[in-house]
Parts: C-alpha cells; sequence; structure tokens
C-alpha cells in the first residue's frame, strides 16, 4: 500500500468528456479533471493515479491493485455504477476510502441513473458539482485519511 497515492478511477465513456453530452457534463475534458484532482491532492500532500477504463474487468483490476497499492479511492464508474456487481464486489473488498463520484446530478435524469449497486460499499458520495467534483472527492478522500 502506498500511503501516499489516491486512485482516481474513471470508467466508460469518461475518456469522451468534453464531447460528450457537454449540457450535461460540461466542457471540460478527462484532461482538465485529472488536472483538478492532481490539485487538490497535492494540497493535501498525496499523488494521485488518474485512469480511465471502459471495460468493466479492467476497472476490476484497477481496484485490486488500489487494494495493494492506494490510500483510497475516487470512483467514477459511469454506467457501471447503475448495474455492476463485479464492480460493486470489488469496492466491497477494500478497506481504504473509496469516494464514489458523478460529474452529473444521477438523481435528477433518468430514473436508472439514481440507482446505485456501489454505494452502499462506498465511504462518501459527490455527484452533481461537475468536474469540480474531482476537487472535492479528492478532498472528501485526504479528510476520510486524517481520521483512519
Ligand atoms: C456519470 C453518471 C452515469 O449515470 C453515466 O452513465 C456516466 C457518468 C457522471 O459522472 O455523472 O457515464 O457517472
Amino acid at each position: 500500500m502506498n500511503a501516499k497515492k489516491i486512485f482516481v478511477i474513471n470508467g466508460p465513456n469518461l475518456d469522451m468528456l468534453g464531447v460528450r453530452e457537454p449540457q450535461i457534463y460540461g466542457a471540460a475534458t478527462l484532461a482538465d479533471a485529472n488536472k483538478i484532482a492532481e490539485q487538490a491532492a497535492g494540497e493535501c500532500g498525496y499523488a494521485v493515479e488518474c485512469m480511465q477504463f471502459n471495460g468493466e474487468g479492467e476497472i476490476v483490476d484497477a481496484l485490486h491493485t488500489a487494494y495493494r497499492q492506494a490510500a483510497a479511492v475516487v470512483l467514477n464508474a459511469g454506467a457501471y455504477t447503475h448495474y455492476s456487481y463485479a464492480i460493486a464486489d470489488a469496492v466491497k473488498m477494500l478497506s481504504c476510502p473509496v469516494i464514489e463520484l458523478h460529474i452529473s446530478n444521477v438523481f435528477a435524469r433518468e430514473e436508472f441513473r439514481s440507482r446505485s449497486v456501489l454505494s452502499p460499499y462506498v465511504s462518501a458520495v459527490i455527484c452533481g458539482a461537475g468536474v469540480f467534483g474531482y476537487r472535492l472527492a479528492v478532498l472528501a478522500a485526504a479528510e476520510k485519511l486524517s481520521h483512519a
């Protein structure tokens, strides 16, 4: 475990931020979101490792790596949030703080987005703050770690 590293794991379609439904997700790109996370982590004395995967299994693999290497995880699992029991099981396995993140307000959108199969196993959920949520999520992770 790396006591000073926060994994920021992004799921499917988040590589298309800036292009994808900008009226919902905004104009910022994933590179912008990564920079926001990095800046917030630096302020708290942490490094970030930012990654993005379109595949469910790749996210599960990243969570396994987090088990060995990360002090905390920020996870925007995209649409997998709503139905992936495989990712939920991997999150459940982690003992470090996991912050579930959504750029959009998932409760103000289609009905299926209101349900997260991950939320029961995470330390906090942040949604609806746009890419600023990456900052909030990293700060929340650092705050949880300060009490760990
Ligand atoms: C999302 C919300 C999900 O419902 C959606 O499938 C995404 C992005 C968000 O960041 O708002 O891909 O997680």
